[in-house]
C-alpha cells in the first residue's frame, strides 16, 4: 500500500527543511532550470521525503528549497501523472503536502500543445481555468474531508489577484502573456486532430496532461493557486509535424526560459 497521507511526509519535510518557505512551484518539463537559480539551495530527493517518484524522462524526483532574492521558494522538479497508472491521490500528494507543511500559494506549470492556432512554440500562457476531460476526479473516496469540502468551489481554481499580478509583472518584464482555459485530457497518446477540433470549440485554447488534479486538490484546500503553460507544439493537424516527446521537451524549455524570468520576478515579489 502505498503512502497517500501528508502525515510522515510533513515530518520528513520540517526535519529536512524546517519551516515552510511562503510559495511552492511545481516544474513541468523545460522548467528544470529554474532550480538552479536558487540561493542556498537545499534539496532531497522525492524517495527520501516518502513521495512518489515520476517514471518520465525529464522528470526527476526532487525537491529544491532555498532563495530568489528575500524569498523562500520550493521548486518540484517533477511530478506524478495519471498516464503513468498512479491513482488520483499520489498524483496530488505532493502538493497536498505542501498545503499542510504552510506554503502561502502553489504555482503548478507545464507543458501544452496549442489548441488556438494563434499559439506558436515557445508562448506562454496563463491558466485562466480549465476542462477536466481526465475522467478522473481526486477528490473521489470515501474520506475526502480531511482536505476540505466535500464538493468544493471550483470558480476561483485560479486565483484572481494572483492572475492579475501575474499579468502586471509580465508586463514590466515585456513578456506576452496570452490567458485560456486549459483542457486535461489523461494521455498519454496526444491528440487526434478531431480532439483538438472539439476542445477548440469546447473553448480550450491550450491542452496537456496533468495540473487539473493538483489544482482541484488545491481549491479544496483553500490555497490559491496560479497556472502557467509552456506552448512546446500546435495541437495535432494544427501543424504538419507529427508529435514527438523529445521535441516537444526542447521546444517547452525554450518557453520555460521566459516563464522562468516571470516565475522568479513573482517569487521576489511575493517574499
Ligand atoms: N497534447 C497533450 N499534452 C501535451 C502536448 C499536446 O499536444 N504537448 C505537450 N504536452
Amino acid at each position: 500500500m502505498k503512502n497517500t497521507t501528508t502525515a510522515p511526509v510533513i515530518e520528513a519535510l520540517i526535519a529536512r527543511f524546517g519551516a515552510p518557505p511562503q510559495t511552492a512551484v511545481v516544474l513541468g518539463s523545460g522548467l528544470g532550470g529554474l532550480a538552479k537559480r536558487l540561493e542556498d539551495a537545499q534539496t532531497a530527493d522525492y524517495k527520501t521525503l516518502g513521495l512518489p517518484e515520476p517514471s518520465v524522462a525529464g522528470h526527476a524526483g526532487r525537491l529544491s528549497i532555498g532563495r530568489l532574492g528575500q524569498a523562500r521558494v520550493a521548486f518540484l522538479s517533477g511530478r506524478v501523472h495519471l498516464y503513468e497508472g498512479r491513482p488520483t491521490d499520489e498524483v496530488v500528494l505532493a502538493v497536498r503536502c505542501m498545503a499542510h507543511w504552510g506554503v502561502q500559494r502553489v504555482v503548478l506549470t507545464n507543458a501544452a500543445g496549442g489548441v488556438d492556432p494563434s499559439l506558436q512554440a515557445g508562448d506562454v500562457m496563463l491558466m485562466t481555468d480549465h476542462l477536466n476531460l481526465t475522467g478522473r476526479n481526486p477528490l473521489v473516496g470515501p474520506d475526502a474531508e480531511r482536505w476540505g469540502p466535500r464538493f468544493p468551489d471550483m470558480g476561483r481554481a485560479y486565483d484572481p489577484d494572483l492572475r492579475a499580478q501575474a499579468q502586471r509583472v509580465a508586463g514590466e518584464l515585456g513578456i506576452t502573456l496570452h490567458e485560456g482555459v486549459y483542457a486535461a485530457m489523461i494521455g498519454p497518446s496526444y491528440e487526434t486532430p478531431a480532439e483538438v477540433r472539439m476542445l477548440a470549440v469546447l473553448g480550450a485554447r491550450a491542452v496537456g496532461m496533468s495540473t487539473v488534479p493538483e489544482a482541484i486538490a488545491l481549491s479544496q484546500l483553500g490555497v490559491p493557486a496560479l497556472g502557467f503553460s509552456m506552448i512546446s507544439n500546435q495541437g495535432a493537424g494544427i501543424g504538419d509535424q507529427p508529435l514527438d516527446h523529445a521535441d516537444v521537451s526542447q521546444a517547452a524549455a525554450k518557453a520555460g526560459v521566459t516563464l522562468g524570468r516571470l516565475i522568479q520576478a513573482l517569487v521576489e515579489e511575493w517574499g
